[in-house]
């Protein structure tokens, strides 16, 4: 085995400039801190005693208020990261010998490193096409009926789409019901790969219930560490059938916090008052004035507008080592030779745009 990353590392990108103590970010949204509420949070239920394992107050609180939040009675299961929510996710709609159908660039199958099929017990991924990273509907009608009941093949049972993508788009409304039918006329579970899920409902102005369950998804990621939280991502299920054997999974799987009410509280906190909503929106109005600045710019061709808060596009190289020269960190290279991806968190500000556009045309005009 070669050497081993981290970062996700390719042959260039933003891991070989390391060592630099503070690196001025746009690599991914985990860069930020968390926000100041959650960790008022968390040092407030600092005090005293509580029940492990998720019993405490906190936490039974939480099933009451993420029900609210999405309009119906659901069952929240708290984890430390995106991948573990969604495997685990997964691991409750698919048995070993079924297929997940996803984008081919969907993090499940680039960027979970095989927990997925880990926690399935081998179920397959099977990676359907689809521009900008939303997978193609007649692709995915094809194959949510291939080889059904033939025993020599992995049968068709779940679906998992990311809102917002890996490329920064979405889905839109229409989108999602569309696949959530061809989910229900196949008999496959919907699972929506949320970690950026506020950036994608702040973008959308809809509600969390039209964004999942009204158009047919039955488990989400709700991811929250991007956004704002320190270390949680819970899974929220909407089929609550589905929640003992979650129980049962999450503990096998070693994610059944002793301490929940220290996830509890940062899920609580992000949610009061809007936060999750407030910070999206931030980090979604800073990738739009990324992309107002840089598309005026010579050497620098974006794909699109973003619609959430990542921005992909080309630099040229010059641009690219005169940014990592002032200790810009961001991805490159690794999509595609040439491939910048930007991401903004809701901690970035227009100062931090303000600097790397400066560098940017300061280079692209020598
Ligand atoms: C689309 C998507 N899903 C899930 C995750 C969660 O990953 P992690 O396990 O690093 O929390 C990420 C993080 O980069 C992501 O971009």
């Amino acid at each position: 085995m070669g050497q081993v990353s981290n970062s996700g590392a390719g042959v260039r990108d933003y891991a070989g400039a390391m060592a630099s103590t503070r690196p001025r970010g746009f690599a991914s949204d985990n860069m930020a801190g968390a926000s100041p509420e959650v960790i008022a949070a968390i040092a407030a239920c600092n005090m005293g005693l509580a029940l492990p394992y998720g019993n405490d107050e906190l936490s039974q609180r939480l099933q009451r208020k993420v029900s609210d939040i999405f309009e119906r009675e659901v069952s929240v299961f708290l984890v430390s990261t995106g991948s573990a929510a969604n495997a685990l996710s997964l691991a409750t709609l698919t048995p070993p010998w079924g297929s997940v159908l996803s984008h081919v660039e969907a993090h499940i199958n680039r960027d979970e490193c095989g927990a997925p099929e880990f926690y399935t017990n081998g179920a397959k991924l099977v990676q359907l096409p689809g521009p900008q990273g939303k997978m193609d509907l007649a692709a995915l009608k094809v194959q949510s009926r291939r080889m059904v009941g033939d025993v020599h093949s992995v049968q068709p049972s779940s679906v998992s789409i990311s809102q917002a993508t890996e490329l920064g788009t979405l889905y839109s409304l229409e989108e999602i019901a569309a696949i959530g039918a061809v989910c229900r006329e196949a008999g496959l579970g919907l699972h929506m790969d949320g970690a950026r899920f506020a950036n994608a409902l702040a973008a959308l102005g809809c509600s969390p219930a039209e964004m999942t369950w009204k158009a047919g998804v039955d488990v989400l990621s709700l991811g929250a560490t991007k956004n704002g939280a320190l270390n949680v991502d819970a899974v929220v299920l909407f089929k609550k059938e589905l929640a003992s054997e979650l129980a049962f999974r999450r503990k096998r799987a070693g994610q059944l916090n002793s301490k929940m009410r220290f996830l509890a509280a940062q899920i609580e906190a992000y949610l009061d008052n809007d936060l999750w909503l407030r910070n999206a929106r931030q980090a979604n109005a800073m990738a739009k004035a990324l992309w107002e600045g840089l598309k005026l710019i010579p050497g620098v061709k974006l794909d699109r507008a973003p619609e959430g808060n990542i921005l992909f596009g080309r630099m040229s190289a010059k641009i690219v080592d005169g940014l990592l020269a002032q200790g810009f960190r961001f991805y490159y290279d690794r999509w595609e030779p040439g491939v910048v991806r930007l991401v903004t968190s809701f901690a970035t500000e227009q100062a931090d745009v303000e600097d790397l556009l400066a560098v940017v045309r300061a280079v692209a005009a020598q």
